[in-house]
């Protein structure tokens, strides 16, 4: 939540700046600002809404070769102008950027103010230039002045400073993700890589601890005790391309048409001679494990139920658990159980928050992830990359696909170490229907009645999706897309559960969109036929030659495949259900309200 950003180099900053805030929107887009620095001072452009209301502001482009940005997601204080950062000391000598809380700003800002610094926001950001300000009177050296600032903060912090005068950017993360992009003639420092990709691929991901200052011909990193750091430089595999709209309205429906590709990556070498193999995780890696609990939030939390739900066929101990209810709700934990933790950024707090507390209670760790460099592949134990490339839309849809294709794969690799689970009796026949999903993707973006079933269901009450075993998790997938991006009330349910209280919500104004698998399909008719009997028009998702056939009032088919696959197909039609719906109603698809892609805090 929040995007960062900063540049030195030669040339104007402002441009690159605001590129790369467009880039990083998905964290947050309540309000942006940036700050430049050109030798008549710090200057702060900055306003509550979208970057591209900033930029409609500018009174051209502002001078000056070196600033920082910021888009927000407001934690503290409501979107206004005034709570947009940067954020200055009382002069505007000192400017910041910050995404993450600052715990103890309470008590700072109180103490600050005794001493006679002015404050103009509701945020606890704007301790953070006031301190800088402060412990330079003690020490008359910025870097000095920033790690001393940055040692009394508690809490969660990526900032990104400038200070009039000085030809530098100073920046420090803790909790809060930070990336350093290293180009010939520029630096760059951001939350995320595709802020600054179409200029660098070379990068370096700070560590928590870690204050890094930039000049425009050289960069440091230290810990704060003031000692040099060393990081590795990384090269980023994603395309620049990948990271943009393309020909698409939006990045969502991009996501969605990219599918094909993510799951051709996602498969690809992990499947050989009828085996799965994983290149870090030889056999007998899980040969100790007993237990195994996934956890996971929203759309992931989604796809953790694909994976829990093989692994408990294959018949090892299995827990799914929301992340965020982790610390209440889990059973015991030893060494022998292996925490799964999935996460498409890596850097959901809830999710982070339950690995930490398993890893504390002596579990080991695997993280599930998009993200090469993020904190749970740092953090976790060992990690698997999902290979989905970058997904900006706020509602996850490619990523979702990969996830569930690389669990379904992943707990294939753990049953096999462990001598007591038992392998599904078709596995080669799931195995070798997988190499074909992607093309099977294709033929359903090129066959889709989606549009129109959006079209014709639009006026409705609610909308209901169920589905029985992995068609759940189907069912609560196309709920969640729903509502999230087209604000009308949508609830998934296990199909059984419906007669067990949601019933009495269901009306003809109610339309019920069953997932059809091809397993365990029985109870999703009975339960339709039930729902149908109360007048709600049945939309049937699933293989044409399906359990509803003669039921359903509609149907939104896809190519007959292997029941773990055909989820994954009905929950492509989904997709675009929601898509068309929310496009119909004029919703703003990629930056739904009130949300964020990464949720970074609690
Ligand atoms: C999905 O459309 C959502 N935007 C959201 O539920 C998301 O899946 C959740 O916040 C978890 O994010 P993560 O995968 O990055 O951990």
């Amino acid at each position: 939540m929040c995007g960062i950003i900063a540049r030195i180099g030669q040339g104007e900053a402002a441009d690159t700046l605001l590129t790369g805030l467009e880039n990083l929107e998905y964290r947050g887009y309540d309000s942006a600002g940036i700050a430049v620095q050109n030798g008549s001072g710090v200057k702060v452009h900055k306003c509550s809404g979208e970057v591209s209301e900033l930029k409609s502001q500018l009174d051209g482009q502002p001078h000056g070769n070196l600033g920082i940005g910021h888009t927000r997601w407001s934690t503290h204080g409501p979107p206004t102008d005034e709570n947009a950062h940067p954020h200055t000391d009382t002069v505007g000598d000192v400017a910041v950027v910050h995404n993450g809380v600052i715990d103890n700003y309470d008590e700072l800002k109180a103490d600050l103010q005794a001493k006679g610094h002015e404050f103009e926001s509701d945020t606890d950001t704007e301790v953070i230039p006031h301190l800088i300000t402060e412990y330079l009177d003690d020490v008359d050296d910025t870097e000095a002045a920033v790690r001393q600032a940055v040692d009394t903060l508690e809490g969660s912090y990526a900032i990104a400073a400038i200070v009039d005068g000085e030809e530098r950017v100073y920046a420090a993360r803790k909790g809060s993700p930070l990336v350093l992009g290293l180009d010939d003639e520029e630096w760059f420092l951001a939350s995320d890589v595709p802020a600054f990709l179409d200029h660098t691929d070379e990068v370096i991901y700070l560590e928590d601890g870690d204050l890094v200052t930039l000049e425009p011909n050289a960069y440091w990193i230290t810990d704060l005790e003031g000692q040099p750091v060393d990081r590795e430089v990384d090269t980023v595999d994603w395309d620049p391309e990948d990271a943009g709209k393309g020909e698409y309205d939006h990045y969502m429906l991009k996501e969605i048409h990219n599918q094909p590709t993510a799951l051709s990556n996602t498969i690809e070498g992990r499947v050989e001679d009828g085996d799965v193999a994983f290149e870090d995780l030889p056999a007998g890696t899980f040969a100790d494990i007993e237990t195994v609990q996934f956890v996971a939030c929203g759309t992931s939390y989604h796809a953790a139920m694909y994976g829990a739900q093989l692994l408990r066929e294959a018949g090892l101990r299995t827990e799914v658990i929301r992340a965020s209810e982790y610390e209440s709700t889990t059973g015991p934990v030893d060494e022998n159980t292996l925490v799964v933790a999935v996460t498409q950024s890596g850097e959901t707090a809830d999710t982070l928050d339950a690995v930490r507390t398993a890893t504390d209670r002596g579990a080991r760790s695997l993280a599930v992830t998009n993200v090469v460099g993020s904190t749970i592949s740092r953090e976790a134990d060992d990690a698997v990359y999902i290979r989905a490339g970058p997904e900006v839309g706020v509602a996850a849809t490619k990523t979702y696909s990969s996830q569930a294709v690389t669990l379904s794969l992943l707990t294939q690799r753990i049953a096999a170490d462990v001598p007591e689970t038992t392998p599904a009796a078709d596995r080669d026949a799931m195995l070798a229907e997988l190499q074909h999903l992607p093309e099977y993707v294709e033929q359903v973006l090129e066959s889709t009645r989606a549009e129109t079933l959006a079209e014709e269901t639009l006026d409705s009450d609610s909308y209901f999706f169920i589905g029985n075993g992995l068609g759940h998790s189907v069912a609560l997938e196309g709920a969640l897309k729903f509502k999230e991006i087209t604000y009308e009330h949508a609830e998934g349910f296990a199909s059984g559960q419906l007669k067990h209280g949601p019933l009495a919500l269901v009306t003809e104004a109610s339309p019920i969109f069953a997932v059809v698998t091809g397993d365990g399909d029985e109870k999703t008719k009975t339960n339709a036929i039930e729902a149908q009997s109360r007048g709600a028009p049945i939309v049937a998702v699933g293989p044409e030659e399906h359990a509803l056939v003669d039921v359903a009032d509609e149907h939104l088919s896809v190519p007959a495949t292997h029941p773990v696959w055909a989820g994954l197909l009905a929950n492509v039609q989904l997709q675009l259900v929601s898509y068309h719906a929310a496009e119909l109603l004029d919703r703003p698809i990629d930056k739904p309200r009130n949300l964020a892609k990464s949720v970074t805090v609690e």
